[in-house]
């Protein structure tokens, strides 16, 4: 297996409590909180570790939220870098209100990150040897500047390496601009990246070739929720469909869904088998509460029930 790569230049730590009922001026007494580490490239090495596999973190990480985002991480055996940065990492509050079943998710700005602080992650970057696959996914915080994954994707394209990445508005665009191997956008990122409010369903094929035309990315796998998804290549269209599940929570969905591709790809498995099992692995996603990643059970009985048209 070749060596992942993560960044995350947003992470937080994410608790979550229950409460009986939700209501203003009162004490509301919480259950025990649960902690968990939060932003799109840890949850994706914490997905991959939970499949079976390894991808080491990269993230800024500051005062004792930060130290103890590196330790939840360590603990789940997570391979972690972190550069230790000034502003104390975020930490997001998810309530749920048992009387209705509702979530509350309270998300907190992110930490601002210094350009010395930043340009140490793009080094640690540049310096890893043999990394084939770096995932670069999440919102930037302040003080990153969104060029960023476009850096990153020069650096990967110096060295040799394939970058994934997963984000949205003018960080998307100005890394695809730059070319990357592999786009993973929801309905509403691929509608950005050609410049439209909205795209109906019908048109994501034909959106997501002009993507591969323009030479944007070699891979696009636009993800559209409980139908599936949809792979373009230069020469290859491949539509993925996972089975009915009985869904509890969509938060990870799109994390555990990257997961699943680099890890295939990482193995050499081919895009089509990829792209089925990041489908299944997104699926396997919403079948848990709260923000738990999929789990290697489910998504392995999923794959073999995901139907594939080309
Ligand atoms: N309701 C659902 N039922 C079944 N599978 C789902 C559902 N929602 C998401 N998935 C699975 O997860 C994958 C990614 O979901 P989605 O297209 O919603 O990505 P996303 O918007 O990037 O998610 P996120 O909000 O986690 O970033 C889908 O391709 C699908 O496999
Ligand atoms: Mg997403």
């Amino acid at each position: 297996m070749s060596k992942i790569l993560t960044v995350t230049f947003n992470p937080a730590i994410d608790k979550s409590t229950t409460i009986e009922s939700l209501a203003p001026e009162k004490k509301l007494r919480c259950s025990a909180p649960n902690f968990e580490p939060g932003g799109g490239g840890i949850n994706v090495a914490r997905a991959i570790k939970k499949l079976g596999g390894d991808a080491k973190a990269i993230f800024p990480a500051g005062g004792h939220t930060g130290i103890f985002l590196t330790e939840l991480l360590v603990k789940e055996g997570v391979p972690v870098q972190s550069i230790k940065v000034q502003s104390f990492t975020r930490e997001n509050l998810i309530v749920l209100d048992t009387s209705n079943n509702q979530q509350y998710r309270f998300g907190m700005p992110g930490s601002v990150i210094l350009e010395e602080e930043w340009k140490q992650c793009l080094d640690l970057i540049e310096k890893e040897e043999d990394a084939e696959f770096v995932v670069a996914s999440g919102s930037l915080p302040p003080g990153v500047p969104t060029d960023i994954y476009a850096q990153i994707a020069a650096t990967c394209k110096k060295k040799g390496a394939k970058l994934i990445v997963d984000t949205s508005g003018e960080a998307l665009l100005q890394a695809a601009n730059e070319g990357v191997f592999l786009l993973k956008p929801n309905l509403a990122e691929l509608s950005s990246l050609v410049g439209k409010k909205e795209i109906n369903a019908e048109l994501v094929d034909d959106v997501a070739r002009e993507i591969i035309n323009k030479g944007l990315c070699e891979i696009i796998i636009a993800s559209l929720g409980p139908l599936g998804a949809v792979l373009i290549t230069k020469d290859k269209e491949i539509h993925a469909t996972p089975p009915v599940v009985k869904k509890r929570s969509t938060v990870g969905a799109g994390d555990s869904m990257v997961a699943g591709i680099v890890l295939s790809l990482s193995k050499g498995w081919d895009v089509g088998q990829a792209l089925r099992y990041g489908v299944a692995c997104g699926t396997a996603a919403t079948m848990n509460h709260g923000t738990e990643l999929c789990r290697l059970k489910d998504a392995d009985r999923l794959y073999k029930l995901i139907r594939v048209a080309r």
